[in-house]
């Protein structure tokens, strides 16, 4: 709450800001169009020379995504190795066959054929589905359920800010991280450590931050311009036209999947996150170059037997109506997990196929079971909190953030500083204890 509102007050700094730079701002806008014009020239002039016979090239593009890390499910603790050895102890990927017998003999919905060119949704009209409102087991639900059910047939919304250009060239690696208008600060940090587009030993690796619509009315007015001006700097940054809400985190899985059908063909490897975690992307090259089968790949702090959790106070209560099976398949919890872009292309008809599902790492989850791809747990990727002791010294161990994938969580400050301490000349034992 007291976060909210601190986030508020720097966005209205930030907008006096703004005002005081308009002078400025016009001089550079007036520089703008002139720029604007020239390359517009300029690619007039390009697609006619390479337009010929590849129609379909100028299209091709990139997408991202992001999410909540935390239990939502009562699973067995799994015990953590006492002692890890510190450099690249999670390269010995013993990649068991992901895939049971007779799997994907499925025909998919949608094909590599039937993929879009372009995002094709337009219309933001979906009416609320009345139909179940008179049967008990709806009127019984709390008001968040009910709200989720009435809007679960909506799909898809139009995007408010694309960028189709994300995914040319070879892609190598694509960071998406879901991320909401008032967190600005945290992608500002992202931005400048793990999440810096680069090309690593010829790998490229691009960002993008995944956005709904601000949730409520006053952060809309105060945010929208803000993003789209943050988005014309950065160029970065997604946005549709759904509420930013808990239970819409699954929208934004979606969208990112589709997103990433229609624009990003030839990307190799996506990872997904949340805004509040640590990566490091070097152990995360190292790891894909150590794993030579990159065929259904899908990695992360993996939960087995989660069971769905039945208090209703809880965060991530589910109610018998919604999901009434003991157990979830397995999943990797949302704040962090690297897949192969082929089984993201694959998740998408799979995702377009199943009823939305509150929870969106469970959701996902449902869809690698019905492609029988079982995900990997890997010690490296800690979604789920670090240790319990939140006092322990690993929360502040740069060597221990070294030998990772993924921590969460930390704020902007935090991650800034351990940041900077992993990426000095730190030395590390061979051994770093863990709890
Ligand atoms: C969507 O809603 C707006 C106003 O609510 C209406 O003007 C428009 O015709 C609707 N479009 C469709 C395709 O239903
Ligand atoms: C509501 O029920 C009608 C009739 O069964 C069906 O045609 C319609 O698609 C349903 N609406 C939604 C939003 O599912
Ligand atoms: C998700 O977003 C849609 C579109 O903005 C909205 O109508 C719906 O109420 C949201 N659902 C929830 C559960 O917040
Ligand atoms: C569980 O839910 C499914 C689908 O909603 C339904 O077909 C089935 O009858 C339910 N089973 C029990 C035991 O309630
Ligand atoms: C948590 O860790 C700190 C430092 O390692 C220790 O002093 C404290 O007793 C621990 N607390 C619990 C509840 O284990």
């Amino acid at each position: 709450m007291a976060e909210d509102q601190q986030q508020q007050q720097s966005g209205l700094e930030q907008c006096e800001a703004l005002v005081n730079n308009r002078d400025r701002w016009r001089v550079y806008k007036r520089g703008s169009v002139m720029f604007v014009l020239a390359v517009v020239g300029l690619t007039v002039v390009h697609r006619g020379s390479i337009n010929i016979g590849a129609p379909f090239q100028l299209e091709r593009l990139s997408r991202m995504g992001g999410s909540e890390g935390v239990k939502h499910g009562a699973a067995q603790e799994d015990k953590m190795p006492s002692y890890l050895g510190i450099k690249s102890f999670w390269k010995a990927s013993k990649r068991q066959p992901v895939t049971k017998a007779g799997a994907n003999t499925q025909r998919p919905r949608i094909t590599e054929d039937s993929r879009p060119r372009t995002w094709d949704v337009t219309n933001s009209n979906c009416s609320s589905n009345l139909n179940f409102s008179s049967q008990e087991w709806f009127t019984g639900l709390e008001d968040n359920f009910k709200q989720f059910m009435l809007y679960r047939h909506c799909r898809y919304f139009p995007m408010l800010l694309n960028h189709p250009e994300k995914c040319t060239g070879d892609v190598y690696l694509l960071m998406v991280i879901k991320s909401v208008a008032t967190q600005h600060d945290r992608r500002e940090v992202i931005r400048k450590t793990w999440g810096k587009e680069q090309v690593i030993d010829g790998k490229k690796v691009k960002t993008l931050f995944l956005l709904g619509k601000p949730s409520s009315v006053a952060e809309r007015v105060h945010h929208q311009k803000l993003v789209e001006y943050e988005d014309y700097i950065y160029r970065d940054i997604l946005q549709w036209d759904f509420l930013d809400s808990f239970f819409n985190l699954t929208l934004k899985e979606t969208h990112f999947l589709k997103w990433f059908h229609t624009y990003c063909p030839t990307v190799r490897f996506v990872f997904k996150g949340d805004d509040d975690v640590f990566v490091s992307v070097e152990n995360i090259l190292e790891y894909l170059e150590s794993s030579n089968d990159a065929t259904n790949l899908f990695v992360g702090d993996v939960i087995f037997k989660a069971k769905p959790i039945r208090k209703k106070e809880n965060k991530y209560y589910i109610p018998q109506a919604l999901y009434n099976k003991t157990h979830y398949p397995p999943y990797a919890g949302g704040g962090g997990f690297l897949m192969d872009g082929t089984l993201a292309r694959r998740l998408h008809w799979v995702a377009d196929t199943l009823e939305l599902y509150p929870i969106d790492d469970v959701f996902l989850g449902m869809c690698l079971e019905v492609l029988q791809v079982t995900p990997i747990k890997h010690n490296a990727f800690k979604t789920f909190g670090l240790v319990r002791n939140k006092s322990s010294k690993l929360n502040k161990e740069p060597c221990f953030f070294k030998s990772m994938i993924v921590v969460h969580k930390l704020l902007p400050s935090d991650l800034m500083h351990m940041w900077n301490l992993v990426n000095s000349d730190l030395v590390c034992s061979q051994k770093v204890e863990i709890l």
